[in-house]
């Protein structure tokens, strides 16, 4: 038997028993005849002690471990004479009578501790030695409880795991695919999932009722902190629903993740946020509503009094920082920077304090009166001590993004954008298309399964970029947790979404044709979600990336850089595929 205890399991109450513990060696300290050795494995810590006077030769031994050996360890519990209140081993050690060196390492490249020095390329191309540090290792663990919580909650409502396959074919519409050449099939390639969306439909059709499943999904898109070139969902379908049977299922299951989780009771339902108010209020269609600091429309107040950049913008708007007036011109400069970055490509800011007085000051007053202001800060709901700020521009919602990025940013600095808070939200009514620059045509703003609000169904034919769709998306803090929709059922609307969306007859038929087929053969309405998990945890962790809950992240390049992909292949590997390669190296 390797051991009788882990390293974290021991406690007062186990003095004097006669144990065996293995594990790695994280720090070796030698005091005068005692030398103390930290022994780690996942579950904790424990002290060992080795006394030169007891048994000098295994003392030495101990001396000569080196950091990360994995060793193992008999002796006796004992009481600790000096207490270590910050462990939960930490009344208890154990005397030495073994020791038995079960495999050397090599100096680690870090330190595998709470706090490491390695940076952040060195800890992933050592990544198993990273997942060895508590606080990543906890991670994957509240990674693992969410799973269980989710299969528990899914499983109580009724819901089939099913797996769906990983190789199938490449479909266009959404981000671009992975792709894997088919030896078998030369000249002809599968796609890596980007989502299990049509299987899971097809799964409607054969009457499984409720499927769910705990899924690799992959898109081949530029990187940001929440998101990752394969990503987990927890994906999710239901026949016979509507909207509000989804939204209040999967309500129910964030309210249990809460619970279950961060032991957090949420009682009242979740505020349900139309997709138009969260671009006029928060200039995002994820606001974070943990702050208020919406957006007031200043068009009405601020235009045709000669201020060129207002009067011929197309959108003026602001928001309050409650308390800023006090804001030094440096301050003020460095946030009209800020706006001004490539990124967010604002071209300039306007603020304006609400002296004590109550009179306002502003960076454009020379065309304002005094009146006009007041009448400004009324509309903003500005109190004496507040800092208004104003961006305008000629493109309405690039203009409410980089106000969207302002007020962030003001939530930031002024400490409100708290990790321990969650403030939790439906965002409903989304447009059914958006108009995209690059393809020039209508796209579907989530997926072209998506079934229109049944009231706006007669626009599809005059105003389709006016159709609204019921689709909804869960956003916590800011963050894009879930989304789904209700899908269409019928082959021939399914057929018109396609057409408006571009597509031949014939070239819908090819790339969709086994959905629309099968919509033919008895398809119940149905609707459904996908949670991101990535998200969730890195919510529930407080973490700035969704790469710190995933074992084996990809970094911002999309490379994994402790197997070193993706890699070239072999020529021999290349003829097998029949695949000439063009690589154009720039
Ligand atoms: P959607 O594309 O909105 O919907 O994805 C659902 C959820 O998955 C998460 N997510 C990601 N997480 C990490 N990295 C990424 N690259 C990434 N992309 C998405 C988000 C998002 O809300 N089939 C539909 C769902 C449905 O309609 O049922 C879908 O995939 O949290």
């Amino acid at each position: 038997m390797y051991r009788t205890n882990t390293c974290g399991e021991l406690r007062i109450d186990s003095v004097g028993a006669t144990v065996t513990l293995a594990g790695w060696v994280q720090r070796v300290r030698k005091m005068g005849a005692m030398t103390f050795v930290d022994l780690r494995d996942r579950y904790g810590i424990t002290q060992i002690v080795f006394n030169v006077e007891v048994d000098s030769r295994l003392c030495e031994a101990a001396n000569h471990l080196g950091r990360e050996w994995v060793i193992q360890v008999t002796g006796t519990v004992a009481e600790r004479t000096a207490k270590n209140p910050n462990l939960p081993t930490g009344d208890i050690e154990i005397i030495a009578s073994e020791l038995n060196v079960l495999n050397s390492a090599l100096t680690p490249p870090f330190t595998i501790e709470e706090d490491t020095d390695g940076g952040d390329d060195l800890r992933m191309r050592y990544r198993y030695l990273d997942l060895r540090r508590p606080n990543v290792r906890h991670n994957l663990e509240l990674r693992h409880r969410m799973a269980i919580a989710v299969r528990d909650y899914l499983d109580r409502e009724g819901f089939l795991e099913i797996e769906t396959p990983m190789l199938v074919g490449s479909t266009p519409e959404g981000a671009r695919d992975f792709v894997v050449p088919s030896r078998m099939n030369p000249g002809q390639f599968y796609a890596l999932p980007q989502s299990p969306q049509t299987l899971k439909q097809l799964l409607m059709v054969s009457g499984m009722d409720r499927y769910f499943q705990i899924v690799k999904c992959f898109r081949d898109e530029d990187l940001r902190a929440d998101r990752q070139p394969e990503f987990t969902q927890i994906d999710c379908e239901m026949s016979f629903v509507e909207q509000d049977d989804v939204i209040n299922l999967f309500e129910g299951m964030a309210k249990h993740l809460f619970k279950t989780i961060r032991g957090i009771e949420i009682k009242e339902a979740f505020p349900r946020m139309t997709w138009a108010d969260a671009m006029k209020y928060y200039g995002s269609d994820k606001p974070d509503t943990r702050f208020g600091m919406t957006f007031v429309e200043l068009d009405g107040v601020l235009k045709g009094h000669g201020f060129s950049v207002f009067d011929s913008a197309a959108y003026i708007g602001g928001i309050c920082a409650p308390g800023c007036a006090t804001y030094t011109r440096k301050q003020l400069d460095q946030l009209t920077e800020f706006v001004k970055r490539p990124q967010i490509g604002a071209k300039g800011m306007v603020y304006a304090r609400v002296e004590a007085d109550g009179n306002v000051k502003s960076s454009v007053d020379k065309f304002y009166t005094q009146e006009t202001l007041q009448e400004m800060a009324k509309a903003m709901d500005a109190k004496p001590g507040d800092l208004i700020l104003i961006l305008s521009g000629d493109d309405v919602m690039k203009t409410r993004r980089q106000l969207c990025e302002l007020r962030l940013e003001m939530g930031r600095q002024l400490g409100l954008r708290d990790k321990d808070k969650f403030s939790c939200l439906w965002v409903v009514d989304f447009p059914m298309f958006e108009w995209s620059e690059e393809e020039g045509r209508l796209m579907a703003m989530h997926h072209p399964f998506t079934h229109p609000k049944d009231e706006d169904i007669p626009m599809l034919d005059t105003d389709p970029a006016a159709v609204r769709a019921d689709a909804y998306d869960m956003v916590i803090n800011g963050v894009e947790v879930g989304g789904g929709s209700i899908r269409i059922h019928d082959s021939e609307l399914q057929a018109k979404m396609f057409e408006i969306l571009g597509f031949t007859p014939e070239r819908a038929q090819e790339q969709f044709g086994f959905l629309m087929n099968a919509f033919k053969f008895g398809a119940p309405p149905h609707g459904g979600l996908a949670y991101g998990l990535d998200r969730w945890v890195s919510l529930f962790a407080g973490l700035d990336s969704i790469r710190d809950c995933i074992a084996f992240p990809k970094n911002n390049s999309g490379r994994d850089v402790m197997l070193d992909a993706p890699a070239p292949l072999e020529q021999s590997q290349l003829d097998e595929l029949q695949l000439k390669l063009d690589v154009k190296n720039d």
